[in-house]
């Protein structure tokens, strides 16, 4: 029978670290509840002693999810073992990840530690964690720099403390396949209670080479893999999710393994994390940009008439990626709409539906055509960012050849009606001014960019904005048919999410 892959999801903790792309809550349950209809084995949900906030997210995680492992990462102390047991032991299947670095360069400057304190205290970190439960995972962070024989030592005293799972990290994303693969091989033969375990790999993109790392370790029989959707993470990212499962899916036949996944629901879960991130997929990534399965050449266009296979390695609906019968517009009722956005991967309250089906009749009324990526929109901001501090309520913006630009502004800040005006060197630039002076803010614009969320002349433009203030940085996103409210909405979004960075102050990991 062919073995299987577990599949353990980092989006929520690695991927968080992303400059900028902070979740809060409430959209961290709504992207776990989705990552367990993705069917992946284990959601990493945070680092509870991180802060406050990381520590409630992992907390309201764990109470939600039913058939997941769910993890909470530790540092190798006691205290952090303890928040993290705190945070994860009402799960229905908990799991704590502890990890402590073993390269001769982390250990030195960073930890300030020696081999033997390395050895001793890794040992102690999984024996203080299995005082809690049986599902303990070891991490040897910036692994595949580490001196080979004292790897292989830190696994056994780990495994011989009772580690189920011993993780193997790319931290710095330095490893080459060919020569991950080797490493992976070096601890299976020379890790002599390795079979008690799982072995699991945790690479990072920063030579490209993540998924290909990945890949060449499940070929040595590492059985857990360490992914994130769309690739996100700290610097150049962590190994794409769906590059890993789909490349399993299509290559069976070669790689000898399979994965629980369903993958039919990659495609709206992709969405989803750059929706509630404002982390925007590049068109040629792999599985899930906008250009994946779109054949532009007319030679490739003649073969996929004649046969899809000729050109096409994987079918669109295999990841979800359907063109529904369903056309959306002014006239569709409620119904139609419950239905698309089921489809969609949005299982909505009555009064969510309310909400968004208000602000779906508002986009119609506007665009022919309402297409699966308003409806993304719409759900995200009416129904994800609903608890955010700073809102607007309205806008309205005078800008021409021959008058000042203005802006009247109306927002709730916590709750609180304000209004107000002000004016700028185009109309972007007065809404923007007069948003940071009713919300009290100073933050800097460091990066603006708009673009068209679909086609068309009606399609909603797509804003993106980098804001910092204080060293927090934070990116906002916003959509709408007029790209000054659209505008608006990612500033404000922005601010937002600032404001979240402010209140749940990220202590620093490992990378
Ligand atoms: O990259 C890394 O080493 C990590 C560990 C905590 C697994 O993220
Ligand atoms: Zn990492």
């Amino acid at each position: 029978m062919t073995e299987r892959v577990k599949i353990f999801d980092t989006t929520l903790r690695d991927g968080e670290q992303s400059p900028g792309a902070s979740m809060n809550t409430k959209e961290k349950l709504r992207l776990a509840v989705q990552l367990e209809k993705l069917g992946v084995d284990i959601i990493e949900a945070g680092f509870p002693a991180a802060s406050e906030g990381d520590f409630d997210a992992v907390s309201q995680i764990a109470g939600k999810l039913h058939n997941v492992e769910v993890a909470g990462l530790a540092r190798a102390s006691t205290e952090d073992i303890d928040r993290a047991w705190q945070a994860i032991s009402h799960a229905a299947h908990p799991r704590i990840h502890t990890f402590l670095a073993t390269s001769d360069i982390h250990m030195e400057y960073k930890l300030k530690m020696t081999r033997e304190e390395v050895l001793a205290a890794a040992a102690a970190a999984v024996r203080h964690a299995r005082t809690y439960t049986d599902n303990v995972e070891f991490s040897a962070e910036d692994g595949s720099r580490s001196d080979r024989d004292f790897l292989c030592k830190v696994f056994e005293a780990a495994i011989e403390a009772g580690a189920t799972t011993v993780n193997l990290p790319d931290t710095v994303g330095y490893a080459v396949p060919t020569e991950f693969a080797e490493m992976v091989r070096y601890l299976r033969d020379h890790v002599p209670n390795l079979h008690k375990a799982v072995l699991s790999v945790h690479c990072h993109n920063d030579l490209g080479l993540a998924t290909a790392n990945t890949l060449a370790a499940v070929m040595e029989g590492a059985r857990q893999v360490e992914v994130t959707v769309n690739g996100i993470g700290e610097r150049a990212g962590n190994t794409s999710m769906e590059e890993v499962v789909m490349a399993i899916h299509t290559r069976g036949g070669y790689l000898p393994v399979t994965t629980s996944l369903n993958t039919e629901y990659i495609h709206a879960t992709s969405r989803l994390v750059s929706m509630i991130t404002g982390i925007i997929i590049q068109p040629n990534k792999a599985i899930v940009g906008a250009n994946a399965f779109a054949h532009e050449a007319g030679i490739h266009q003649d073969g996929m008439l004649k046969n899809p296979m000729t050109y096409e390695i994987m079918r669109p609906e295999t990841i979800g990626l359907t063109h529904s019968s369903l056309v959306l517009g002014k006239h569709s009722g409620r119904h139609a709409l419950r239905e698309r956005l089921k489809e969609l991967g949005y299982e909505l309250s009555d009064e969510e539906l309310k909400m968004v089906f208000k602000r779906f009749k508002e986009i119609a009324d506007r665009k022919k055509h309402v297409v699966d990526e308003d409806l993304e929109v719409i759900v995200t901001e009416g129904i994800l960012r609903t608890s955010d501090i700073f809102q607007l309520s309205y806008l309205h913006v005078t800008a021409g050849t021959t008058v000042l630009p203005m802006a009247s502004v109306e927002m709730s800040v916590n709750g609180r009606s304000v209004r107000g005006a002000g004016y700028g060197n185009g109309p972007i630039d007065a809404a923007f001014n007069t948003i940071a002076k009713l919300s009290g803010t100073v933050s800097e614009l460091l990066r603006f960019s708009v673009s068209a969320l679909t086609g068309g002349t009606d399609a909603q433009g797509e804003v993106t904005v980098r804001l910092r203030e204080n060293g927090l940085i934070a990116l906002g996103r916003g959509a709408d048919p007029d790209i000054i409210t659209a505008s608006a909405k990612a500033y404000v979004n922005g601010l937002n999410r600032l404001e979240y960075l402010k209140t749940h102050p990220v202590q620093a990991t490992a990378t």
